[in-house]
C-alpha cells in the first residue's frame, strides 16, 4: 500500500548520532525463560536480554559530545573542585535558588531533607506520592496525604493540568492537624505517578499564597521541571511566548528549595542535588551530606559528573531539544490511541502509560494486572516496561494493608535522545500485538515481596 501525502510537516530530532551501541535480539522462547527467571519482574531482567529498554528515563539518557567533552575536564580534587563551581552557579542561573547541596542521586536529597525538616508526627502533603520521596518522608516519622486534584486518579480525565494541588484539601489538613504539624508541602513538577502529568503556574502561585499565610515551606520535586515548563508553555495562557527557561525559573520561585534527580532531565547518567534559600537548612544539609554521600562540594559524584550536569542544564532548556523530547512520547501515545489502546490522558512528559486496570479489567487488582501486562509486552518483543500499580503502591506504614491506588498502570518510559522513531513503531506495534490477545492473559501470584520499595524487588509466579 503507498504511504498517504502527509497533511502536516514533519519535524525531526534536533541532533545526530555519532555513536552506537547495538542491540541485542532474542527468540520467544528464551524471553519466556528469562521473565520467569526474574519472578516476572521486569526490574529483574538482564539488561542483555531487553531488545528496546523503556523500563525508566532515569539515568538512561544519551549525554551528547558537548557533555562528553566536559567529563574530561572533570577536576577530581576532593575539595573545592571547579566543576562543583560551575554547577552551584548554573543551578543558580537555571532554577534561581540560593544554596547547592550535590547528592549522588535524587533519594539522597529527599533523605537529606526529609531527616532535616520534618519531626515525628508531622504531616507532608504532596501532590501524589512517589515512592522514593515518601519513604523518605515516613522514615524521618512524617505522614505523607495526598492533595492532588481528583481528576489525576481517573486517566481518562482530560485536564490538562493533573498536577494540580486541591488547595480546598491542603487547607483542610492545615486546619485538621494545625500548620505547625505540616513542614513543607512537596510539590512535584511533572507528577510522575499520575501519569507524567504537569501542575499549572496559576496553580502553584495559589499554593505559594496559602502556604505563606501559614509559615509553610514548598520544597519541589524539580526531577522533570523542565517538561513541566514545557507544557505551562504549550497550555498555559499568557506562557506561549515566554522561553523554556524563564518559565522554569518563575516555577522555582515560589517555592522555598527543590529535590532534584539529575539523572532525568539533566540528561546524564547519574546525579543529583538539593537546592534550598534558606542558610540555615542549608549549613544543616551541608553537614549532614558529608555524613551520608561525601564532601559539600561533591556529595558522592565524580567531578566529571558534575560537569556534565552543569552542561546538561544548559541544553534542557533548548525549545529544539524540550518539543522533540515531548514529541517523541507524544507520537508514540497518539499511535495507541488511534488503535483504541486504553492509556493515561493527556499524554505524559516523560511516558506513555497504559491503562492496565482497563487493558486487562477480567484480572483483579490483587492480582496485579499492571505487572502481568509488563511480562506479557516483554515476552512479545523483549521491549521493557514497568509496573505501576499496587505493587508500586506498596503497604500502608500504620495497618500494614495494601494500599489499592486508582491507578494501576504500565509505564512505557521513554529515555531521552536515545530511541528512534522506528522503535516508538516497534514498540507501539507490540503493545497493540498484546492487546489484541488480553482475553487469553491470566493474573500473577506475589512469592517474595521486600519490605522496602518492594516493586523493585518483588518475585511472581503465574497462577
Ligand atoms: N522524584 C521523582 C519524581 C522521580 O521520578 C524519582 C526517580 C526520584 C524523585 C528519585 O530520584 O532515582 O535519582 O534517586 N524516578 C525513577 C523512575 C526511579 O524510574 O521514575 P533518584
Amino acid at each position: 500500500m503507498p504511504y498517504p501525502k502527509p497533511t502536516r510537516r514533519s519535524w525531526a530530532e534536533p541532533f545526530k548520532i555519532k555513536v552506537v551501541e547495538p542491540l541485542k535480539t532474542t527468540t520467544r522462547q528464551h524471553r519466556v525463560e528469562a521473565i520467569e527467571e526474574a519472578g516476572y519482574n521486569t526490574f529483574l531482567l538482564r539488561s542483555e536480554d531487553v531488545y528496546i529498554d523503556l523500563l525508566t528515563d532515569s539515568g538512561t539518557n544519551a549525554m551528547s559530545d558537548y557533555q562528553w567533552a566536559g567529563m574530561m575536564l572533570g577536576d577530581e580534587a576532593y575539595a573545592g573542585s571547579k566543576n562543583f563551581y560551575y554547577l552551584e552557579a548554573n543551578m543558580q542561573k537555571y532554577y534561581g535558588y540560593k544554596y547547592l547541596v550535590p547528592t549522588h542521586q535524587g533519594r539522597g536529597a529527599e533523605h537529606i531533607i526529609s531527616q532535616i525538616m520534618i519531626k515525628q508526627g508531622d504531616y507532608i502533603p504532596g501532590n501524589m506520592y512517589f515512592t522514593t520521596t515518601r519513604e523518605h518522608q515516613e522514615r524521618a516519622g512524617g505522614a505523607f496525604v495526598d492533595v492532588i486534584i481528583d481528576d489525576a486518579h481517573d486517566p481518562e480525565s482530560p485536564h490538562p493540568f493533573k498536577g494540580n494541588v486541591d488547595l480546598q484539601k491542603l487547607e483542610d489538613l492545615i486546619k485538621k492537624v494545625g500548620a505547625n504539624k505540616i513542614p513543607y508541602i512537596s510539590v512535584a513538577a511533572t507528577v510522575n505517578m499520575a501519569g507524567g502529568q504537569p501542575i499549572s503556574m496559576e496553580n502553584i502561585k495559589a499554593v505559594r499564597k496559602l502556604t505563606s499565610s501559614h509559615g509553610i515551606k514548598i520544597i519541589l520535586d524539580a526531577t522533570r521541571a523542565v517538561e513541566n515548563a514545557y507544557f505551562i508553555k504549550t497550555r498555559e495562557k499568557g506562557y506561549e511566548r515566554k522561553s523554556i527557561a524563564a518559565i522554569l525559573k518563575e516555577l522555582c520561585s515560589y517555592t522555598d528549595g527543590a529535590t532534584m534527580s539529575g539523572k532525568k532531565d539533566l540528561l546524564v547518567n547519574i546525579g543529583g542535588f538539593l537546592a534550598i534559600n534558606d542558610r540555615e537548612i542549608f549549613d544543616e544539609a551541608r553537614n549532614m551530606v558529608v555524613v551520608f554521600e561525601g564532601l559539600h562540594t561533591y556529595g558522592g559524584l565524580a567531578g566529571r559528573d558534575m560537569e556534565a550536569m552543569a552542561r546538561g542544564m544548559e541544553e534542557m532548556t533548548k525549545e529544539d531539544y524540550i518539543r522533540s523530547r515531548i514529541g517523541q512520547v507524544e507520537y508514540l501515545g497518539q499511535k495507541l490511541i488511534d488503535w483504541e489502546i486504553p492509556i493515561v490522558r493527556p499524554i505524559g512528559g516523560h511516558a506513555v502509560f497504559l491503562d492496565a486496570k482497563k487493558i486487562l479489567e477480567h484480572i483483579p487488582q490483587d492480582k496485579f494486572p499492571a505487572q502481568t501486562l509488563a511480562a506479557e509486552i516483554y515476552v512479545d518483543s523483549g521491549v521493557r516496561t514497568m509496573e505501576r500499580g499496587i505493587v508500586s503502591a506498596g503497604r500502608d506504614s500504620k495497618t500494614g494493608e495494601n494500599r489499592h491506588p486508582k491507578l494501576e498502570l504500565v509505564r512505557v518510559t521513554i529515555p531521552r535522545r536515545v530511541y528512534t522513531q522506528a522503535h516508538m513503531d516497534v514498540t507501539a506495534e507490540s503493545i497493540l500485538e498484546v492487546y489484541e490477545n488480553r482475553k487469553k492473559i491470566r493474573g500473577l501470584k506475589m512469592v517474595y515481596e521486600p519490605k522496602h520499595l518492594r516493586f523493585f524487588q518483588a518475585r511472581f509466579e503465574k497462577i
